[in-house]
């Protein structure tokens, strides 16, 4: 299955991918983590990118178009894929049709933006792989250590009170006409992502049917 995972900041876009993801045997895209892998590693692209990230503004289409079809192009995503986080304009949306990517279904996860504000207060990722914890909702076993790879956790620099209003203004602005946008397809799946982890996860699978 070809899915796109579509949500404020902080809906739980990645949570709720990575669960899919195992479910399905199918790889996670993450535009955001592909680029702060680009960061950490200082790349042409990651230091094109970094003041865009940590100002909570979107990168330009082109340098995500050009990221997401070379990830495609990869032989794992041949049985399906999630994109998370992309796309997140309708330029970005429409460059997906153009390059002839089908897409099955589109789950659109709700949350207010009050509770994304307080959600992200919490939010630690591992310096090294990336994977996303929350101090109370998704602890780490050990505190600070990633459970995954013994990376340490770390808060990210755009989860800033003031920077999360910001990203989610670029939200609103520049990625909600993408529900219609999808919808009109026919694809669209709303999911309310404002209860725990597990339910949200629940709801995602019904409308995914799996
Ligand atoms: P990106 O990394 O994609 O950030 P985002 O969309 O802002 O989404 P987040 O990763 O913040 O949230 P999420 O929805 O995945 O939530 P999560 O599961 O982590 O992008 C970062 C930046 O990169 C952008 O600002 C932009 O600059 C650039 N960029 C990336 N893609 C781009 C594109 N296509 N075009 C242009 N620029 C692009 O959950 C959040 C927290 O809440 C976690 O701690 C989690 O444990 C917790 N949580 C999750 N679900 C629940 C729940 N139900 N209850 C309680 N806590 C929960
Ligand atoms: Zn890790």
């Amino acid at each position: 299955m070809n899915l796109i995972f579509l949500g404020a900041p902080g809906a739980g876009k990645g949570t709720q991918a990575e669960k899919v993801c195992d479910l399905l045997k199918i790889p996670a895209i993450s535009t955001g983590n592909i680029l702060r892998e680009a960061v950490k590693n200082g790349t042409e692209m990651g230091q094109k990118a970094k003041s865009y990230m940590d100002a909570g503004n979107l990168v330009p289409d082109d340098v995500i178009i050009g990221i997401v079809k070379e990830r495609l192009a990869q032989s794992d995503c041949e049985n399906g894929f999630v994109l998370d986080g992309v796309p997140r304009t309708v330029a970005q949306a429409e460059a997906l049709d153009e390059a002839g990517v089908r897409i099955d279904r589109v789950v659109n996860i709700q949350v207010e933006d009050d509770a994304i504000v307080r959600r992200m207060s919490g939010r630690r990722v591992c310096s090294d792989c990336g994977a996303s914890y929350h101090t109370d909702y998704k602890p780490s076993k050990i505190d600070g250590v990633c459970d995954k790879c013994g990376g340490k956790l770390v808060i990210r620099k755009d989860d800033q009170e003031s920077i999360v209003k910001d990203r989610l203004q670029v939200y609103h602005d520049l990625t909600e006409p993408l529900i219609a946008y999808y919808e009109k397809k026919g694809v669209l799946k709303t999911v309310i992502g404002q209860e725990r982890v597990e339910d949200t996860s629940e709801l995602v699978r019904r409308a995914l049917g799996v």
